[in-house]
């Protein structure tokens, strides 16, 4: 029998797990947190997600490729020179799960149109809630876990990596496995911004300038604590101040997706 944490216990002590001891997933955990996954809420019924376990390595390591952003010859090249570069623990976690928005299933099924915009965001809307499912669940037993969306760094060879067929989207990837607390990176919880900013009641509050700042300081401290000179501000304009993927529109439109 499993023994899990109470839930808001489990929720409050969220941190992205990045550095794993090395022991392996028992089926007995892995069934109940795919299981805890397949529950969730679903938009309309129409379960549009699908999950690929990657348990090969050398799929493993080129997610691991995909994550920085490299070409495979620059990929090659930076090895040779003795380099371990991008996401080390896709290839180190002890599973990792690649989180699909699916109507492939519809179109087997019936005469449907799924290239309205609106089914994007019921797929994506879907597969975010059943992933968090399945972390949350994993986060209870004792699991850590980190989301990977880097695997959109290169979404079509991820796409061709998993064979996924059209009408199937690969969103994100989640690593699991049993967190090495004796790493520094696992130890700390970012801050996030406070219940105030976060929630406003009736109408959209527009954050303070004031509140922006000192929560921008909290993070700026934090980083500091990890002996890193960044903060908020920085880091969403290292996201969001130049092109965003912006071949993803025209992805979702090969495999079905957003058309209209
Ligand atoms: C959809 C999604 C994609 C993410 N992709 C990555 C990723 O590619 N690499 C990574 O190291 N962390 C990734 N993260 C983890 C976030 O960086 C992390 O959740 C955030 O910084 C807050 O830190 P915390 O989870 O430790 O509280 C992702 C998180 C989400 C929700």
């Amino acid at each position: 029998m499993l023994n899990s944490a109470p839930t808001i216990e489990t929720l409050l002590n969220h941190r992205s797990i990045r550095k794993y001891t090395g022991e392996p997933i028992s089926e007995e955990m892995l069934t109940a947190i795919l299981e805890a996954g397949r529950a969730v809420s679903t938009s309309s019924f129409l379960q549009a997600t699908s999950i690929v376990r990657v348990s090969d390595p050398a799929k493993r390591t080129a997610f691991r490729q995909i994550s920085c952003d490299m070409t495979a010859d620059e990929y090659a090249q930076a090895q040779a020179d003795g380099k371990r570069l991008g996401h080390g623990y896709v290839e180190s976690c002890a599973e990792y799960l690649v989180f699909c928005m699916d109507a492939k299933r519809h179109h087997q099924l019936a005469d449907v149109n799924t290239d309205w915009t609106e089914v994007t965001l019921i797929g994506a809307i879907d597969a975010a809630l059943m992933a968090q499912n399945v972390l949350a669940a994993a986060e209870s037993l004792g699991l850590g876990g980190v989301y990977i969306g880097s695997l959109r760094n290169d979404i079509a060879r991820a796409s061709e990596l998993l064979e996924l067929p059209k009408h199937v989207v690969p969103l994100f990837g989640l690593c699991l496995g049993h967190p090495d607390m004796t790493s520094k990176i696992n130890q700390s919880q970012r801050p996030r911004l406070p219940l105030d900013v976060l929630v406003s009641t009736d109408t959209y509050k527009v954050a303070s300038e004031s509140d922006l700042a000192e929560y921008n300081e909290k993070v700026r401290e934090y980083y500091n604590g990890r002996g890193l000179d960044l903060d908020w501000k920085a880091q969403i304009a290292a996201t969001f101040g130049g092109d965003v993927r912006p071949f993803m529109l025209e992805y979702l439109n090969a495999q079905g997706f957003a058309k209209r």
